[in-house]
């Protein structure tokens, strides 16, 4: 990396002992130098309500706008959950989409990768997900693909990863997500700078 970045870190599960978010931890943790992983939580946003949406919206929806609109790039890492993603994550998509032309999503690079306790490895979350981000103009990583199946049998009782394949494939993936996050930032730096 030739300059330090922020990625947003959005986890598609609430649950104490999730699987997506010790995933997310396992990518953090084997990112290399200058890519710094926040963890922003959407467990607490009001649900989406053009009402609200007035000089003073909930100060949840302040906050969340904020940390991903101060980020370089996000990760997103879900589960599926009837061959979807979560609605909660949905509606973190769309409070992040407004006020009108002020979505904090714009031109952000993107990681999708999406768990199952089950062998698919949430496919349909993964492509679902995709689709709902796509109006922002957000470069998703498209190689390797990030179906992450099995999930309960890849952490030890203190949740971390111990399962060497799925670690392996992990280095990879950040990796390439560095390099997907320098290509398409490179251009916007330059701007910036002129
Ligand atoms: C699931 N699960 C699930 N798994 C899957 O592969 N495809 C699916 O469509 C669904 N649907 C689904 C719906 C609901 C409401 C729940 C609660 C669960 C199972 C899911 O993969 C499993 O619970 C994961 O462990 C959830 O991820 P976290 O919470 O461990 O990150």
């Amino acid at each position: 990396m030739t300059q330090s970045r922020t990625v947003a870190v959005i986890v598609g599960s609430l649950r104490k002992d999730s699987s997506s978010r010790k995933i997310a931890k396992a990518i953090a943790g084997f990112a290399p130098a200058g890519l710094d992983f926040r963890f922003v939580e959407i467990g607490d946003l009001p649900h989406y309500d053009q009402d609200l949406e007035t000089d003073a919206p909930p100060a949840a929806w302040t906050r969340f706008r904020g940390e991903v609109a101060g980020a370089d790039a996000v990760l997103f890492v879900t589960p599926e959950y009837n061959r979807s993603f979560p609605g909660f994550l949905k509606n973190a998509i769309d409070v992040g989409s407004r006020p009108w032309g002020k979505a904090v999503w714009t031109d952000k690079p993107a990681l999708v990768v999406s768990t199952s306790a089950g062998a698919l490895g949430g496919f349909g979350a993964n492509h679902h997900l995709r689709q709902a981000i796509s109006f922002f103009n957000m470069p998703v990583l498209g190689q390797p693909e990030a179906y992450i199946g099995n999930t309960l049998s890849l952490f030890d009782e203190q949740g971390e990863l111990t399962n060497e394949t799925t670690a392996e494939f992990l280095r990879g993936l950040v990796q390439a997500f560095a390099a997907h996050i320098e290509r398409n930032t490179a251009a916007a730096d330059a701007r910036q700078a002129a």
